[in-house]
């Protein structure tokens, strides 16, 4: 038996026994909660905070991080319906305290009926809407099978314990904040138009800041899995109540695409920089491959030492990810389906070459970009993420979705929970965009059972060997780069963690061709700068809603919301 093998065995004897003596989460001492906190020995970051609480509260009863990544989840679909899901996927890196590392892939599927052209006419159109507002737009969703199988490895209490309170916010309700409040009533209409009977969504009166939503379906729905394990979603009453929902529409979700989800552990993509080590998520998230080319190409190729939000800085990281999203339109899809060149991509001489061509005075126009041409073939607007640290230091990242705000805001009847949109992310028809901007071709085509490319990127970096960063942000293909900014801020610019995530940001893709930048926050000589190099500068509110943790390396840490949202810390010292 392996060391590590070992260590988790150990871990479950112990289990047994805490998983009796436990307390429940209500009977605990507050934990503190804020935006930011600092010296916390154990804590979490997530989008609302009712779920952050409840985390805490998990980790001060004795779970490790992974039990309170679980029971944030669980909470984040009660209350966080725009992104927190059991009709959605998402991916989870974890490093336990020893320094090992796993990820594992719960992203949805396409159904075994689905072609390639399923949201195209018969003249090879795109149809409107139909991969984003209807039934045929739902993958199979893999949240439930995730939470149950990162439980099955590394829990350490009882799943009831972490479910139950996610089933008491759903049945006495939760308070809404200003912010979810206007969201409700700003998507009334389109509820009311995609669902043929009333959700928990919707009401006479607009929702007000401090009303409070009760979700009764959705209660009974997580009770039935407490009490039926995942098996009750993809086998039980609430498999019957999705397809009875789907109503038998060619190529959408089926009992045997429920009964054939599986959640996949793969191999973490690691990317060395030293003294940093970032482990992330590998395909069908293209995140891990596309932080890992951006830090190698401004190490490799950016030979001078740049100041933070400069127009020196701001012009490379753009220059960089011009090239990174073009290679992630050919390049990557789901390894199951599609020989990921993930080592070629990589590669330092190959990202070298893709850079051969970068000039400081100008712009590159990304029509002049091509995907690169892999020298080998080796072997083969919504989503939440949340960061965990638990006392021990084992360390849990998971960025789930629903792919838009309230996914496709079809709400399963008589089961209470809202439908993903993620068949999105497909590439439709080759070189047309999805709903990000984002194009893509063969490698990222519908197929039976295959999973949508994702931009999701879930990250942990240790900083000689240790433990340093848990990071990630919804925001679709911008994810990445927001992602890529906060590395770059605490990691290289050795920033506090509230202030790096306050920081402003800016992002590119390749195409469109433009900089999008945080309105307001670029300096007028900087953006003049930038539109002297020939880069089209496009205001937008803001970019991404990082949730993070950041090692104070004493065993203690700092956790921060995002300052763009409700975004929660919470944990205790
Ligand atoms: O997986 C993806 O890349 C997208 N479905 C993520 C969507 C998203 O982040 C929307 N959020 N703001």
């Amino acid at each position: 038996m392996n060391k590590y093998f070992h260590s988790i065995t150990s871990a479950l004897v112990i289990c047994g026994f805490l998983s009796c003596s436990a307390p429940d989460v209500n009977e605990t001492s507050p934990v503190e909660s804020g935006k930011s906190l600092d010296s916390l020995v154990a804590g979490v970051a997530c989008a609302y905070p009712d779920a952050a609480r409840i985390g805490a509260q998990i980790l001060q009863i004795g779970g490790n991080a992974i039990d309170a990544s679980i029971a944030v989840q669980w909470a984040l679909a009660v209350c966080y319906p725009r992104a927190g899901n059991i009709g959605g996927g998402g991916f989870m890196v974890l490093r336990l305290a020893d320094g090992s590392a796993a990820t594992l892939d719960f992203r949805e599927k396409a159904s075994l009926a689905a072609t390639e052209t399923i949201f195209q006419d018969s003249l090879g159109n795109i149809i409107p809407g139909k991969s984003t507002e209807t039934l045929h737009a739902s993958g199979v969703p893999g949240t439930v099978k995730g939470l149950y199988e990162a439980h099955a490895r590394y829990g350490k209490l009882p799943m009831e314990k972490l479910i139950q309170p996610a089933i008491n916010l759903a049945r006495t309700g939760y308070v809404l904040t200003e912010t979810e409040a206007e969201k409700l009533n700003t998507n009334k209409e389109v509820f009311l138009q995609r669902n043929l009977v009333e959700t928990p969504f919707t009401k006479n009166e607009p929702w007000q800041k401090g009303d409070t939503l009760v979700q009764i379906d959705l209660a009974n729905t997580l009770e039935r899995i407490r009490d039926n394990g995942a098996d009750e979603f993809y086998h039980g009453e609430t498999a019957k109540k999705i397809t009875a929902q789907m109503g038998g529409c060619a190529g959408c979700i089926s009992i045997a695409d429920l009964a054939a989800y599986r959640a996949v552990w793969r191999d973490p993509i690691v990317i060395s920089s030293d003294p940093y080590e970032i482990i992330s998520m590998g395909p069908p998230s293209s995140g891990g491959i596309a932080i890992g080319q951006l830090l190698t190409m401004y190490f490799d190729c950016i030979m001078e030492p740049l100041t933070l939000n400069s127009p020196n800085y701001i012009h490379a990281l753009v220059e960089m990810q011009r090239r990174v999203y073009a290679d992630r339109s050919k390049h990557l899809g789901d390894p199951d389906f599609w020989d990921v060149p993930k080592e070629s991509l990589l590669d330092t001489l190959y990202l070298r070459s893709r850079m051969d061509d970068f000039i400081w005075h100008q712009a590159t126009s990304s029509l002049s970009i091509a995907p690169g041409q892999m020298p080998i073939q080796y072997e083969s607007t919504e989503t939440t993420h949340l960061s965990v640290v638990d006392a021990e230091g084992n360390a849990v990242s998971v960025t789930t979705t629903l792919n838009d705000n309230y996914g496709s805001k079809i709400v399963v009847e008589g089961a209470g929970f809202l439908l993903n949109n993620e068949m999105d992310d497909f590439s439709s028809k080759p070189g047309e965009p999805n709903m990000f901007g984002l194009v893509g071709g063969d490698a990222n085509a519908v197929a039976p059972g295959k999973r949508m490319l994702s931009s999701m990127t879930p990250v942990i970096v240790e900083k000689e060997g240790d433990l340093f960063l848990i990071a990630g942000s919804p925001g679709g293909s911008t994810i990445i780069t927001s992602v890529f900014q906060t590395i770059m801020n605490t990691a290289i610019f050795e920033m506090r963690l509230d202030d790096a995530l306050a920081a402003p940001k800016f992002h590119s893709q390749w195409l469109p061709d433009q900089i999008f930048v945080e309105e307001g926050r670029f300096p007028v000589d900087v953006v003049d700068e930038l539109e002297n190099r020939n880069h089209k500068i496009v205001e937008i509110p803001s970019l991404g809603r990082v949730d993070a943790i950041l090692a104070n390396g004493d065993g203690t840490y700092q956790v921060s919301g995002d300052p763009r949202g409700d975004n929660t810390a919470s944990g205790y010292k």
